[in-house]
């Protein structure tokens, strides 16, 4: 299938650590979409701010930087340094539900404020080199209001509108509403994005079907359940990979590698058990595990993941998962 596929910015995630070791094993991502980074008044960024994105950081690997802000001058201000680094497309979160974000009036918070939102991209577009793009929610509490979003949204000249179908309150609960999206599938006036809930290539399909011009969709826990979804989606599965025992073998490469890929860049084992704990709360929802669809099988095997204290238990725990799964 000819369509562009987006990795999600999963922020504790698909950091470029992550986001290296991912693209090193398997192909089918267009562009990889980065955590957001918050801009600030002080327009002071370290290094360590800007690591995530830092080409030397990024080799062979296409990047999307995300800028989470409710202020043009410091977002133009962060837009134009990482546009000096090569970047030429940069991405604004208006999707984040994080009550952290979202009380001071950024990501799925800013929706609430939408003259507020205007004037902030009438100030980034006036301003801007490079293409923007925008990943959004629906709204706040009413789906209705995106009506009013969207004719904002219309009056820019956005890359490609990113859409998240769910309200702020509605977290990551619920079904993604496909009414809203088509709404904006009909009404937008840049391209559109569908994001969310592609969990398998028929979740896909069905979305490819009821939209049929669509020319790209992100993904992102689909991915970290399934990391061959992005290959199977475009039909690229080696021959050799779909057979069980080659994708479990792929798979463990997989986890193997971000797992020393941690423990390089990171010290102490704890903080390399929290980030694998992170990755294992969505790879255990890949059937290829569960060889007899066992009762419970996830509530069972993430539990006792994340019991582990140590590298050695954490070992034995995934050494049987995967031994288990042959
Ligand atoms: C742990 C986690 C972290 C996320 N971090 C970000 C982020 O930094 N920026 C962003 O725009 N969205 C973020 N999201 C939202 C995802 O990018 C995506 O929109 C959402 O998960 C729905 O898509 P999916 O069902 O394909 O995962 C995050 C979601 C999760 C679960």
């Amino acid at each position: 299938m000819n369509m562009n596929i987006y990795f999600a910015p999963l922020e504790g995630i698909t950091g470029y650590v992550f986001r290296n070791e991912y693209n090193r094993l398997f192909s089918g991502v267009d562009k990889f979409y980065t955590p957001f980074i918050a801009t600030k008044h002080t327009g002071k960024y370290s290094t360590k701010d800007l690591r995530d994105i830092l080409p030397a950081n990024n080799q062979n690997i296409t990047i999307v930087p995300q800028l989470l802000s409710n202020n043009a001058s410091d977002f133009n201000y962060l837009a134009d340094k990482i546009a000096d680094m090569g970047y030429t497309e940069i991405n604004l979160n208006l999707g984040c539900p994080s009550p952290t974000v979202t009380t001071k009036k950024k990501g799925a918070g800013f929706l609430e404020y939408p003259d507020e939102l205007d004037r902030m991209l009438d100030e980034i577009f006036k301003n801007a080199s490079y293409h923007i793009s925008v990943k959004t929610r629906i709204g706040v509490s009413d789906p209705t209001e995106f009506r009013k979003l969207l004719s904002i949204y219309n009056r820019y000249p956005i890359s490609e509108l990113i859409i998240h179908p769910r309200l702020l309150e509605s977290m990551y609960n619920g079904k993604p509403n496909l009414d809203w999206y088509s709404y904006a599938y009909n009404n937008s006036l840049n391209n559109v994005c569908y994001n969310s809930d592609i969990k398998n290539v028929g979740d896909c399909d069905k979305i490819t079907a009821m939209f049929n011009n669509t020319t790209s969709v992100m993904i992102g826990r689909g991915i970290l359940t399934d990391p061959l979804l992005p290959e199977r989606i475009k039909g690229d599965v080696s021959k050799e990979v779909s057979k069980r025992d080659a994708e479990l073998e792929k798979i463990r490469k997989y986890h193997n590698g971000v797992y020393e890929a941690y423990v390089d860049y990171m010290s102490g084992d704890k903080n390399v058990l929290f980030k694998m704990k992170e990755i294992w709360k969505y790879l255990i929802e890949n059937p290829v595990f569960n060889k007899d669809s066992a009762d419970n099988f996830i509530e069972k095997n993430l539990k006792a993941i994340y019991k582990c204290n140590t590298v050695r238990e954490y070992n034995e725990v995934v050494d049987a998962i995967f031994i288990n799964a042959l």
